[in-house]
């Protein structure tokens, strides 16, 4: 990794954009806002600048990244459309209805896109993001980047421009700051089949029906065997320093509540006071959008655990915010679920 002796924060104003398009031509790292989270992106064709990547987030090799165009007039350039059954293009054109946002489409790979990038896998991950910023950096670039979640290898995303500088300070040039991140969780992963079958490889900021109902198909589960399935699947993820239990786990010493609903008295009674409590409320677009910032707020509240409730809504982004809490208190071994 270049020594990069500290990280710069700007506004993601024009002259900030033709900076980071500027870093991006020469090789080197810039974290930028996307609807999702913060990403740190890097040229998507300059195999040096993506191993960087891997280097900078201390991120294994084996974890594909996830490439950004600016829309579905782009893909041509990632994507190689020969291999493209009728079916499995019929279901692309319908699922890119959905872009500009937060949608993964996983695809056959065109072979330009150096093999880091998909860590030697067949099939390119690929999306069209929403920021007004990350189009205006894909814009001046003239080329697509690579952008995994801004932050170091297993630990909390990044949904504001600070997080970013509290993961890769002295990693990374430039940040540019464009605000609070609007759905707070990642994007939703289709995986396109030969066939025209949909899976769901990770559940994300845009809801299943909604994808389900632009495709007119049901969304499968991921294939138990196969290629490795990358980080978001491992079962440790978007963890905090100290541990993580949901529900009706118990530790001892000083707590902090992530709570959906209201404390009830019997909370109380089992758990004692606990010295901070972020609740994320009923609404589950409004709760996605503040986790990750709540869970460093907790991170950093002087408890030695978090006991966190899971939400109880199964349609809208519940299922996302389910997952991350499910992974940020998974063991913490390597192995992949
Ligand atoms: O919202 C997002 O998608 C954010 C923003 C920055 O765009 N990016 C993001 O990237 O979440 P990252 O690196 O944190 O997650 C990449 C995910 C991993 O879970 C990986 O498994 C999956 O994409 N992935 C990448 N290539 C894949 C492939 N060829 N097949 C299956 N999964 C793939
Ligand atoms: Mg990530």
């Amino acid at each position: 990794m270049d020594a990069v002796r500290r990280t710069r924060l700007r506004a993601a104003d024009p002259a900030g954009v033709a900076e980071a398009a500027r870093l991006l031509r020469a090789g080197q790292l810039v974290g930028l806002p996307t609807e999702t989270v913060y990403g740190l992106a890097a040229h998507a064709f300059d195999a040096d600048a993506v191993l960087a990547v891997f280097d900078a987030k201390e991120r294994p090799r084996f974890d594909p990244l996830i490439v950004h165009v600016l829309g579905a007039d782009a893909l041509a350039q990632v994507v190689d459309e020969r291999r493209l059954s009728p079916a499995a293009r019929r279901q692309t054109e319908a699922l890119t209805r959905l872009w500009p946002g937060p949608l993964t489409l996983v695809l056959p790979k065109a072979a330009e896109v150096p093999e880091l990038v998909t860590s030697g896998l067949d099939t390119v991950a690929v999306r069209a993001p929403a920021h007004d910023a990350a189009r205006a950096v894909l814009r001046a670039l003239g080329a697509p980047f690579v952008a995994p979640s801004a932050n170091r290898f297993g630990r909390i995303s990044p949904t504001r421009a600070a997080h970013v500088v509290e993961e890769l300070d002295g990693r990374v040039p430039l940040v540019l700051d464009g605000g609070a991140s609007e759905h707070g969780v990642e994007s939703t992963i289709v995986g396109v089949e030969e066939d025209g079958t949909l899976r769901l490889l990770r559940p994300g900021a845009t809801p299943r029906g909604a994808v389900e109902d632009i495709a007119g198909a049901r969304l499968e589960a991921p294939r138990a065997r196969g290629p490795r399935r990358g980080p978001g699947m491992l079962a440790s993820h978007y963890a905090p320093r100290i541990p993580l239990v949901l529900e009706t786990g118990q530790r001892d010493g000083p707590v902090a509540w992530l709570l959906f609903g209201s404390p009830t008295r019997d909370d109380w009674a089992r758990y004692g006071v606990p010295v901070a409590v972020e609740r994320l409320g009923d609404d589950d677009r409004r709760a996605a959008r503040e986790l990750f910032a709540a869970l460093r707020r907790l991170d950093d509240s002087g408890a030695s655990w978090i006991l966190a409730e899971l939400p109880t809504s199964r349609g809208g982004l519940g299922p996302a915010i389910r997952d991350r809490l499910t992974r940020a208190a998974a063991d913490r071994d390597p192995s992949m679920t």
